[in-house]
């Protein structure tokens, strides 16, 4: 036994040494130390032998398989070394003319926030920030939204903790907007959105929201109806109207749902074949932001008093006016990573 134990010591020091790789250790270690390999076998042995023996064996086992476990472990931390030397020495080179440079640039979302940051910028709107986890308060008590609300539903998010969540819309930067400032205040806010949903092709759990918060004397629903009218012709076209339908948010009184002309049917609820259309549902109009007119609760909170001053609120989903815009089907696109889509070229642009 003694004789065998100093034979696989002997043998495998050299096979250790001259090993080149990784791999190549792995396989010596599993010979060695793996079910049924050289140690494991003579390990097995132990039961024939006697007690003084095995006082004799018994230590030299020990050093001989502590001894090969250090070899092989100093010997992979050589090889480790040796490789990260050649990769100091490795040069990259680039092969002229093969690949074709790809020019990168905005994603298609970002570029559409962009041109509505510019149109309500023309129009003095200056844009303000809002945290994506915000409190309880900030999101919705404070937009006539207390605990127990049933609107609280429509808005169901993730929660941080007991008074801490992810904000389920942009409206939570009004009272930022209100009590940091003072009339005539003209904000908007673009940013990220989440909400508890079943995701489909309309609805995501994460999207972005833009708002728009206008307070000053004599702010009224004509100002409502005519920044509407001005957004949506200069996103789709002079030919566009807006119109506006009673709706109901907690936060705006009275408030609204904003229409726009069906931009594939033009209003006629029916396409050049005389098939009812898709898109509006043969309504002719399709729904596109939700506002209103400043609730007084709202700017008292806010510390305006709502007797000397109005404003509106105004907000809608880029990615839905996107998808009009561009005749995208499905608003999970914008997040997909699928380039095709990124790169535009599955985009159809529906009107210029
Ligand atoms: C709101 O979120 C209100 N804060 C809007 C508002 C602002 C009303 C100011 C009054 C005054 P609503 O839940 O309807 O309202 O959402 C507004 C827009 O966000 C929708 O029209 C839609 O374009 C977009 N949106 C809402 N939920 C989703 C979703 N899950 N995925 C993608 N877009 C969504």
């Amino acid at each position: 036994m003694e004789d065998k134990l100093k034979k696989i010591l002997k043998d495998y020091q050299n096979k250790i040494s001259s090993a080149k790789s990784l791999k190549e250790l792995d396989n010596i270690f599993i010979a060695l130390f793996g079910k049924n390999g050289q140690i494991d076998q003579l390990s097995q042995q132990f039961s024939t032998l006697s007690k003084d023996e095995l006082k004799i064996i018994g230590p030299l086992f020990n050093q001989i398989k502590h001894d090969l476990e250090e070899a092989v472990r100093i010997k992979r931390e050589g090889v480790r070394e040796d490789i990260y030397k050649s990769l100091e020495n490795e040069k990259f080179t680039m092969q002229p003319g093969r690949l074709k440079a790809r020019k990168g640039h905005m994603h298609p979302l970002t570029a559409f926030e962009e041109q509505t940051a510019k149109i309500f910028n023309k129009l003095g709107f200056v844009q303000i920030d809002a945290p994506l986890i915000d409190t309880d308060y900030n999101n919705f008590e404070v937009l006539n939204i207390p605990e127990n609300h049933p609107a609280r539903d429509l808005w169901d998010t993730l929660y941080i903790s007991n008074k801490l969540l992810l904000r389920t819309h942009t409206s939570n930067s009004q009272i930022r907007a209100l009590s940091q400032n003072k009339p005539p205040i003209r904000f908007m806010n673009i940013g990220r959105c989440f909400r508890y949903e079943n995701v489909d092709a309309r609805h995501e759990h994460t999207f972005e929201q833009f708002e728009i918060i206008y307070v000053d004397k004599g702010v009224s629903m004509a100002n409502l109806q005519y920044l509407s009218e001005y957004f949506l012709k200069a996103i789709f076209g002079e030919d566009t109207k807006a119109r506006l339908k009673p709706k109901y948010y907690p936060f705006v009184e009275p408030g609204v749902g904003v229409d726009g002309l069906c931009i594939f049917c033009k209003g006629k609820a029916r396409l050049p074949d005389g098939q009812g259309c898709k898109v509006c549902g043969g309504i002719g109009w399709l729904e596109l932001a939700g506002a209103g007119m400043i609730h007084p609760n709202v700017l008292k909170r806010g510390g305006i008093d709502p007797n000397e001053y109005s404003g509106i609120a105004w907000g809608f989903g880029p990615a839905r006016m996107a998808m009009i815009k561009y005749a995208i089907e499905d608003i999970r696109l914008f997040n997909s990573g699928n380039l095709e889509f990124l790169q535009g070229r599955t985009l159809t642009k529906v009107r210029p």
